[in-house]
C-alpha cells in the first residue's frame, strides 16, 4: 500500500516534471543506439566476415575455404581470458560437411549453404538482449567480376543463360567469379591489448600464409581490429588492393540488420541493427581516417545505406521478381565527377529536395545541384519512368536496383555530411555525425503511380570503398572507429 502510493506519487512527480521540461524545450537529450555494441566499445567482440560474387552469391567455394562466411567473437572472462565462440573448424566448414540446423538441400549447394551458415555462426555469436538480441558486426567483401558465360547472374531478378558481351564486364575468363583465399588471425591478447585480422586474396595462385608482405600483380584484402581492455573503441584497420585479374573489388565494413533481408540480400541475414533504423529520425556516428584513396576509380563511402522495398511501395519478401534493393551512398574520393549534368539528365534524380522541402526539377538548371549527385539510376523493372533516365546494372544483385549516388556539396551540409570535395578524405579525418535519416528521407526514390509511398526503414549501414575497375593495381587504406546509430527525437 505505501509503496503503491510512493510509487504514484513518483509517477505524478515525474509526469509534471516532464511536462515542465516539454514545455521549457528542455527534455534531456536522449541517446538510444540502435546497434548491439552501440559505438564499438564493447571489450566482448562480435565480427564476421562474408564474401559475395558478381550478384551477392558464392557459386563456387575456393578450394580448401569452406564456404565464405567466418566469426571471431568471444566474451572477456574475469582475469581477462578470451572465450571465444567460434573455432576454425567451424570457420572452414564448406558444402558437404553437416552442422546444426542445416537444411539437406542446402548441403551441397554453395549458395544455399553460405546463408545456412551465417544463420549458424550468428546463434553461436548471439548476444542475448532482452527482445533484441543481436549478433555481428559484418566485412563484407565483393569481387566485382562478371563471367556472363558462366550463367550465374539473374537480370533484373530473372534467370538468364549464359550470353556473350566481351569487355562489359571485366573477366580474365573461366573461374574469374571465384571466392578469395582467407587468413585468420583469431583475436587474442597481448598485454591490455587485444587484437586479430583477416587477410587473404583473390589470387588463388597467391600464398599470403604469412601476412599480405610484397605482393606484385595479386590482390589482396586485410581488416586488423584492435583494443585495449576497457578503454574507448575498436579500430578496424582496412586495406585492399586491385590486380590486373581483379581490377573491380568492394570492402565494407556493414552494420545489417540481425534478421530479414539487409541491402543485396534475398534471405535471411544476421547482424547488428537490433533495431531498424527509419527516416527521417535517425543519425549515424562514426570516426573516419582514410590513409590511401585506391586510385581515381575509387569509390570510398562515408555512408552507403541499403534497403529493400517494392515499387508498389510494399516491403521486400523475397520475390526477386518484384523486390528492389535501394541504395544511397555519398562518394567522397574528391577524384569522382558528377556524371549527372544539366546536358546528362538521364544521370540525375527527377528532382531534389531541400532541407526546407522545396522540389527542384532537374530541368530547372538555373537551381538544380547537379554537382550534388555523382549518378542515379532507375530499377530495370521500374513500368513508368520519366524520360529521360538510365537503368542500373541489372545483374549485379540477385533483384533489381535503384542507385542514389551523392558527392559533397553545400546542399548536404545541413545534414552533416561532406559540404565540399576533399572533406572526409586523405589528411582530413574526423568523427562524423551525420543525418542520415533526415537526407534519405528527402532524395528521391521510383515508385510506381498512385501508390503509397514505401516506409524507408534501412536494414544495411556500412562504409568502404568499391574500386570500380582500376587500370592500375590500386591500394586503399582507412580506419573506422566508434561506430553508432542512435535515434534521434521526431
Ligand atoms: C597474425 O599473427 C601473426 C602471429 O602473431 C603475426 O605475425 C601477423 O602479423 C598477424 N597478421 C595480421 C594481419 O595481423
Ligand atoms: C605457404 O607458405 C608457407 C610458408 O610461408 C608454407 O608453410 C605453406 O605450405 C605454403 N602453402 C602453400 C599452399 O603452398
Ligand atoms: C600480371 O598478371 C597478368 C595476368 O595474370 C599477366 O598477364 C602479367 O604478365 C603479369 N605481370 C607481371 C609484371 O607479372
Ligand atoms: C528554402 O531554402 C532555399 C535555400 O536553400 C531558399 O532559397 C528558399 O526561399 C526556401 N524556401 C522556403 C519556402 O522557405
Ligand atoms: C520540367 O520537368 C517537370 C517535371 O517533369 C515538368 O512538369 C515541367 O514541365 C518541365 N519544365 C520544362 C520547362 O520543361
Amino acid at each position: 500500500m505505501e509503496a503503491t502510493t510512493m510509487g504514484l506519487h513518483f509517477s505524478v512527480f515525474f509526469s509534471i516534471l516532464s511536462l515542465l521540461l516539454l514545455r521549457s524545450g528542455a527534455l534531456p537529450k536522449q541517446h538510444v543506439s540502435l546497434v548491439g555494441d552501440s559505438g564499438m566499445r564493447r571489450d566482448g567482440l562480435r565480427v564476421a566476415l562474408e564474401a559475395w560474387n558478381f550478384c551477392n552469391e558464392v557459386g563456387s567455394e575456393a578450394p580448401l575455404m569452406g564456404s565464405p562466411r567466418a566469426a571471431d567473437c568471444f566474451d572477456l572472462s574475469e582475469g581477462n581470458h578470451l572465450m571465444h565462440k567460434v573455432d576454425e573448424a567451424k570457420n572452414k566448414m564448406g558444402v558437404g560437411k553437416s552442422f546444426p540446423g542445416l537444411p539437406a538441400e542446402a548441403l551441397n549447394n554453395p549458395d544455399l549453404y553460405a546463408v545456412e551458415k551465417e544463420l549458424y555462426l550468428g546463434s553461436l555469436c548471439q548476444v542475448a538482449e532482452e527482445q533484441n538480441p543481436w549478433q555481428f558486426w559484418m566485412v563484407m567483401l565483393k569481387n566485382g567480376n562478371f563471367d556472363t558465360m558462366s550463367g550465374l547472374c539473374p537480370q533484373n531478378g530473372k534467370k538468364v543463360g549464359p550470353f556473350a558481351q566481351p569487355g562489359k564486364f571485366p573477366c580474365f575468363g573461366k573461374g574469374c567469379m571465384n571466392q578469395p583465399l582467407l587468413y585468420h588471425n583469431q583475436t587474442s591478447l597481448s598485454g591490455s591489448q587485444m587484437r586479430g585480422a583477416y587477410w587473404g586474396s583473390y589470387n588463388l595462385d597467391a600464398n599470403l600464409s604469412s601476412g599480405i608482405g610484397e605482393t606484385k600483380n595479386i590482390s589482396f584484402f586485410e581488416v586488423v581490429w584492435e583494443k585495449k581492455v576497457g578503454v574507448g573503441s575498436w579500430v578496424f584497420h582496412h586495406k585492399v588492393k586491385t590486380s590486373v585479374k581483379y581490377p573491380w573489388l568492394m570492402l565494407y565494413l556493414r552494420a545489417d540488420a540481425t534478421k530479414g533481408y539487409s541491402g543485396g540480400y534475398h534471405y535471411d541475414t544476421r547482424g547488428m541493427l537490433k533495431t531498424l533504423p527509419e527516416s527521417p529520425n535517425f543519425k549515424v556516428r562514426l570516426s573516419l581516417d582514410v590513409k590511401q584513396g585506391g586510385g581515381p576509380k575509387s569509390q570510398f563511402y562515408l555512408i552507403d545505406i541499403g534497403s529493400c522495398w517494392k515499387n508498389n511501395g510494399k516491403p521486400c519478401d523475397g520475390d526477386v521478381t518484384t523486390d528492389v534493393t535501394r541504395y544511397c551512398e555519398m562518394i567522397i574520393n574528391p577524384e569522382t565527377q558528377a556524371w549527372c549534368s544539366p546536358t546528362n539528365l538521364n544521370a540525375c534524380p527527377p528532382f531534389h529536395i531541400t532541407p526546407n522541402d522545396t522540389k527542384i526539377f532537374r530541368n530547372d538548371t538555373a537551381n538544380f545541384p547537379y554537382a550534388a549527385y555523382h549518378y542515379y539510376c532507375s530499377p530495370g523493372n521500374a513500368e513508368h519512368l520519366e524520360q529521360p533516365f538510365s537503368l542500373c546494372d541489372p545483374y549485379s544483385n540477385p533483384q533489381a536496383q535503384e542507385l542514389v549516388q551523392l558527392l559533397p556539396h553545400p546542399v548536404w551540409g545541413a545534414y552533416g555530411y561532406p559540404s565540399k570535395p576533399g572533406e572526409g578524405w586523405i589528411g582530413d579525418s574526423r568523427t562524423w555525425e551525420l543525418d542520415v535519416g533526415g537526407l534519405s528521407s528527402r532524395l528521391y526514390f521510383y515508385q510506381d503511380t498512385g501508390t503509397p509511398p514505401a516506409r524507408r526503414i534501412w536494414t544495411s549501414i556500412d562504409a568502404g570503398t568499391e574500386i570500380f575497375i582500376s587500370n592500375n593495381e590500386e591500394i586503399a587504406e582507412w580506419t573506422i572507429s566508434d561506430f553508432d546509430v542512435v535515434i534521434t527525437s521526431p
